[in-house]
């Protein structure tokens, strides 16, 4: 079949690659998505069970870093736009291997780009009609001080923790590509998404799983820190969005005009919790447990995305009182997921299927 363009996405079986796969893949029949995973602990094809038939669906397991194997993929598939979403994500594992960062998101994003300018150079139309996206985050902006106004494209990179060190680098490499070689890029700076098939060891899906099994709430320090909150399907609509209609060379922030404490999230988690599984409501405050603080524990993120808002017209959809309920909601109603990503039985069943072929 001839499709009218050909996309890599990479880190497709994680949490919101595995929503970007699927808008795109249901959106846009014409395109073929390929989906290149690593698998790590993070990644799962159990996220991406109901488009994993689709004609237009493709999955390939590999390492963003293996130059060789992701320009031969890119070849193979006549890749002509990629979505970079590879990487890893949790600052908590970044503080104790900082190193698996630096590897994955700097070098790992330096071996696409690499791949992607020599692919397209041997092209006769070259750099025509291709596109680069980059998918960031507001952590390379640093720790927000309660009275300065939110992050801007402008704010300087200051970034804390291994993982936005390793995020901004990534960053400069995609915009030195854009400047150096004229390679078609776009950045985007999202803010901390919550929803659907999140890796339960991120603050919404871990205290939603011990509030229902009566486990203690670790509340980093004194849980005072802000975090503003995007529903990831609005996130995947931005993306959709800007890889389309971004302009080329630039950045976009995205993120939910909607800042909370984490403990007033923690409260609002408790109660929505308690009441969809029948409990007197609050009831499960007394797991809350304060621990040591995380190390370099940035005080506040909050996104300006009026540049977005301004230029394409996106906004966050959802209310997050509802996108909450919905969250919370799907996680109680996918028990079975949850029990399956953390055995790693989808692992297994793949590298079974993988050995056959
Ligand atoms: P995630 O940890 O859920 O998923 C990451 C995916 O990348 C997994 O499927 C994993 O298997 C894959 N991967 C890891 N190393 C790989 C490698 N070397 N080669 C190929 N695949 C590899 O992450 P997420 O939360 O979905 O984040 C996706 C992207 O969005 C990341 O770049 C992250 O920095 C960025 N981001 C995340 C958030 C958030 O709140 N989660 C907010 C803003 C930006
Ligand atoms: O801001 C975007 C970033 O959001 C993304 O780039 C990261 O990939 C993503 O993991 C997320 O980073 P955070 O560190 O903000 O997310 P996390 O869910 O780990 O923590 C949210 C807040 O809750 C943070 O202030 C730390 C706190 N926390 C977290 C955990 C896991 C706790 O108090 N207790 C916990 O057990």
């Amino acid at each position: 079949m001839n499709f009218k363009r050909n996309l890599l996405i990479t880190g497709g079986a994680g949490f919101i690659g595995s929503h970007v796969v699927r808008l795109m893949v249901r959106k846009y029949p014409d395109y073929r998505i390929v989906n290149l995973d690593k698998l790590t602990y993070a990644g799962n094809l159990a996220n991406l069970r109901d488009v994993e038939d689709e004609p237009n669906y493709c999955f390939v397991k590999g390492d963003i870093c293996d130059f060789e194997a992701v320009y031969a993929l890119m070849q193979a598939y006549r890749i002509d736009g990629v979505i970079h979403l590879a990487a890893e994500s949790h600052v908590d594992r970044s503080i104790k291997d900082p190193f698996t960062f630096a590897r994955t998101n700097v070098l790992g994003t330096l071996a696409l780009l690499q791949a992607a300018k020599c692919y397209w150079e041997t092209l006769p139309e070259g750099f025509e009609g291709k596109r680069f996206y980059h998918i960031s985050t507001d952590e390379v902006y640093g720790a927000l001080p309660f009275d300065e106004s939110r992050f801007s494209e402008r704010t300087k990179y200051d970034p804390h923790s291994p993982y936005s060190a390793s995020k901004a680098s990534s960053d400069h490499f995609v915009r030195a590509y854009h400047d150096t070689y004229n390679l078609p890029t776009v950045v985007t700076n999202c803010s901390n998404n919550y929803g659907p098939y999140q890796f339960p060891e991120k603050l919404i899906p871990l205290f939603i799983n011990n509030i229902r099994n009566g486990k203690p709430l670790p509340v980093y320090g004194k849980g005072e820190n802000v975090r503003d909150w995007l529903y990831v399907e609005d996130h995947a609509r931005a993306i959709d969005l800007i890889f389309h209609r971004g302009r080329v060379g630039e950045s976009y922030n995205i993120g939910g005009f909607n800042e909370w404490r984490n403990i007033d999230l923690v409260r609002l988690l408790i109660k929505t919790v308690d009441r969809l599984l029948g409990r007197p409501e609050g009831s499960s405050e007394v797991l809350i447990t304060y621990v040591t603080d995380r190390a370099g524990h940035d005080l506040r993120y909050a996104i300006d995305a009026t540049k977005l808002k301004e230029e394409l017209g996106w906004e966050p959809s959802l209310q997050f009182e509802e996108g909450l309920e919905k969250t919370v909601r799907w996680y109680l109603d996918n028990a079975s997921w949850l029990a399956r990503i953390t055995s790693g039985e989808y692992e297994k069943y793949y590298e079974e299927m993988y050995a056959g072929r």
